[in-house]
């Protein structure tokens, strides 16, 4: 027997139909409430909203699960390549090496970005944010490649839209760090892997190819990996948002960008460095700023602590804690940031406030330590944040697409006045 819910409104009784997805959670489907009842529901956040079936990637906040295409977090980020997993996620399965070298290698053919793009750095002022500089950026690609702008692409030319984005993307990031040193910028080179042509191009100079650590190529893969996808969070729903009124993909992704942009979603990575310099400079006492966080009356929160879904650990954090220990090691860095990192974790995960709360660290809290190490300046780490998450927003959008999903239109319940007689101006 099918399962249902049952709502009880007056003397009336309804019967709501029970979705079930793969992984067993269970859903209340309303899309015919209002219909049937004249009542909305109202969910502020969308803490219990589900706004969409996907098949991409689980999540499970109790348990501390994460998966893409059903791979689980920890084997892809031990065993594939950043590239591997944006076919995955985008595709719905691992690639076949010839796949995946067809794949890289139309990938390299479109990394060029039109010269006049540019020119569009002589007008942002020097101190301009980086998030700031990608959104604009990846927006005006649709004004360079105005085919994308037809919402009845075929299969085949959305396709080349999403390469042309995954491709360029990674050009317009480095130009943006090198144009935030005032340096000359470096063109891709075909040669090279996804993550390698992108640090090239990142800390290469123009008269010489540098050697790229392959430390720092597999820190990478794994940052880029962990990155990828998140299901519905509030980026990747501004880009099924945006992308739901048939508007294109460049200027989707634009708004994903500007939605990881703030410092409670991606641009918590900057804050905690921020954050933990702070610390530093107070003279490295963790228990005042742990007080701190937990004094209502105090706007200061533990950045990088706490996450909407994970409510036992989140299984990201976990592998970039290992990595930045991995990765300072073999680099030979020794970050005192890194210490009050983990003093302020020691003390936070044997706190009440912090216990009760099910706060633990989360993505962000050791990612900011490893760009340090590997030279990023911390106003790039959102920046970094995006480039990871680029195939998963890609992915989220095509299967919007795919599955013909409606213009997103919330309802509201409105507490405004009700009516009010037109008062002259004179006489208010
Ligand atoms: N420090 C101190 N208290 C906190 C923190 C924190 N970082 N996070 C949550 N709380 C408290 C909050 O004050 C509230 O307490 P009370 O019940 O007494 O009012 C309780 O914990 C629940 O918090 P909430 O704000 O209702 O939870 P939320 O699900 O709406 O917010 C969050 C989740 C991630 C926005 C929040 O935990 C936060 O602001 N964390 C710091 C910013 C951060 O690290 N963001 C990155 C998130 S992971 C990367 C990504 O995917 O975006």
């Amino acid at each position: 027997m099918s399962e249902a819910a049952t709502l009880k409104l007056g003397d009336n009784t309804y019967d709501l139909p029970v979705i079930t997805g793969t992984e067993n959670e269970k859903a209340i489907d309303i899309s015919k409430l209002r219909d049937q009842t004249g009542y909305i529901t109202i969910d502020s956040g969308y803490k219990n909203t589900g706004a969409t079936k996907s098949a991409i990637t689980f999540l499970d906040g109790e348990e501390g699960i994460l998966k893409y295409r059903g791979y689980s977090i920890e084997q892809l980020a031990e065993k594939s390549s950043f590239l591997e997993v944006a076919y995955l996620l985008i595709y719905g399965d691992l690639p076949s090496k010839s796949q995946i070298e067809e794949f890289q290698s139309t990938i390299s053919r479109h990394t060029l970005v039109h010269e006049d793009m540019k020119k569009f750095f002589d007008g942002f002022p020097s101190k301009s944010h980086p998030m700031g500089q990608l959104s604009s950026l990846i927006c005006s690609l649709s004004s360079f490649y105005p085919e994308s702008l037809n919402s009845k692409q075929t299969a085949d030319e959305q396709n080349l839209t999403m390469i042309k984005l995954l491709a360029k993307m990674a050009t317009v990031v480095s130009w943006i760090y090198k144009k935030s040193l005032g340096h000359p910028i470096i063109y891709p080179r075909n040669n090279l892997d996804y993550v390698s042509n992108f640090l090239n191009m990142t800390f290469g100079q123009r008269t010489e190819d540098v050697e790229i650590d392959p430390v720092v190529v597999s820190a990478m893969n794994v940052l880029l990996i962990l990155h990828a996808d998140h299901e519905q969070n509030c980026s990747t729903s501004t880009v099924r948002m945006v992308g739901s009124s048939d508007c294109n993909l460049y200027a989707s992704i634009s708004a994903g960008i500007s939605a990881l942009w703030g410092p409670l979603h991606g641009g918590a990575n900057q804050a905690v460095i921020e954050m933990l310099e702070q610390i530093k400079e107070d003279g490295g006492d963790t228990d005042k700023w742990i007080n701190k966080a937990k004094d209502k009356n105090d706007g200061f929160r533990l950045m990088g602590f706490g996450h909407r879904v994970y409510k036992n650990f989140d299984p990201r954090a976990k592998i970039i804690k290992k990595a930045c220990d991995d990765v300072l090691d073999k680099l030979g860095i020794d970050d005192p940031i890194l210490d009050i990192a983990k003093k302020l974790e020691e003390a936070a995960l044997n706190d009440p406030y912090f216990v009760e709360r099910k706060l633990y660290p989360n993505v962000d809290f050791y990612s900011g330590i490893i760009y340090r190490a590997l030279g990023f300046p911390t106003d790039m780490f959102t920046v970094l944040f995006a480039l990871g998450r680029l195939p998963g927003w890609i992915a989220q959008w095509k299967e919007m697409r795919e599955n013909k999903e409606p213009i997103g239109r919330p309802r509201q319940v409105y507490v405004g006045e009700v009516y009010r007689e037109f008062v002259d101006i004179d006489k208010r």
